[in-house]
């Protein structure tokens, strides 16, 4: 028995990976964290699977479904939204099935950073503009912030910022990074990205508070940088004609001699 964790991607039902989906059709049981998980997802799971939603439930809960499985030799489908590294809540209940004894694997899915930057046809690395990207959030109600992880800290950086959780909290993100990115850094939020009725809302620092309705909250992701606008960059060192790399060596003394094709 084993208990799989599964990332079930950001949204749309085919932003899900193969051996997810295997995972899936081969558990009779399926624990899955709320409204975030796509009902097209669910579609997967064999007949007569258990289907729960824990989206109500404590963690204790959780675990008394896992133990129930458990004692009856049936693998688990633990899906989370988008991937599990970040935000899912995963790692308590590992702590638990390690503590417990109950083996485990993990399957990664299709974050929502990548799908808001798919959403809007941009890479967020550009040479000479950012290199970096940060997911992070605006400190909310049930979770600090650790001291030093602060917006102006990051900001600082000037590295594109991915904001989760965030959407509610618009006045306070403007305030913290105006003064490190510009009052006309570009800003795009998305919401619910790979959703039928994904919305996408373009802005600046300085008229992003009015640009999100009110109607656009929870599931949005804020992306912030200038690498958002998509000009005023170098092309990469990757594809130049005079750079001498492993796969396409240059010059009468190539790094690679012999390594091209
Ligand atoms: C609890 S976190 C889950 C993050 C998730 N594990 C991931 O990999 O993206 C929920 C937050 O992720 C973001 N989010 C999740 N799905 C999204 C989507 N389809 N579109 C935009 N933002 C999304 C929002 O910022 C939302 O508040």
């Amino acid at each position: 028995m084993t208990v799989h964790f599964i990332g079930a991607g950001p949204g749309a039902a085919d932003l899900l990976t193969l051996r997810g989906r295997d995972l899936i059709a081969a558990s009779p049981v399926c624990l899955y964290a709320g409204s975030l998980v796509p009902e097209g997802v669910l579609a997967h799971c064999p007949p007569g699977c258990r289907i729960v939603n824990t989206a109500p439930l404590s963690l204790d809960e959780i675990m008394a479904e896992i133990a129930v499985a458990h004692a009856a030799g049936q693998d688990v489908a633990r899906l989370h939204s988008g991937d599990l590294s970040v935000w899912s809540a995963m790692g308590e209940q590992l702590r638990r099935l390690r503590d417990l004894g109950i083996p485990y694997d993990v399957t990664p899915g299709v974050p929502s950073f990548a799908a808001a930057a798919a959403a809007l046809g941009v890479e967020l690395t550009l040479p000479g503009l950012a290199q970096s990207v940060v997911l992070t959030r605006v400190e909310g109600r049930a979770t600090q912030m650790p001291e030093r992880e602060t917006l102006a800290a990051f900001g600082a950086t000037g590295a594109t910022l991915a904001l989760h959780l965030s959407v509610h909290l618009i006045d306070k993100l403007v305030a913290e990074l105006v003064p490190h990115y510009g009052a006309d850094c570009p800003v795009a939020v998305v919401w619910r990205a790979s959703w039928p009725d994904q919305r996408v809302i373009r802005a600046t620092l300085a008229t992003l508070q009015g640009a999100v309705p009110e109607e656009v909250e929870r599931t949005a992701l804020i992306l912030i940088g200038p690498a958002l606008a998509q000009e005023g960059f170098e092309e990469s060192r990757l594809y130049a004609g005079d750079y001498d790399r492993r796969y396409r060596p240059v010059g009468t003394h190539p790094r690679f001699p012999g390594t091209g094709s």
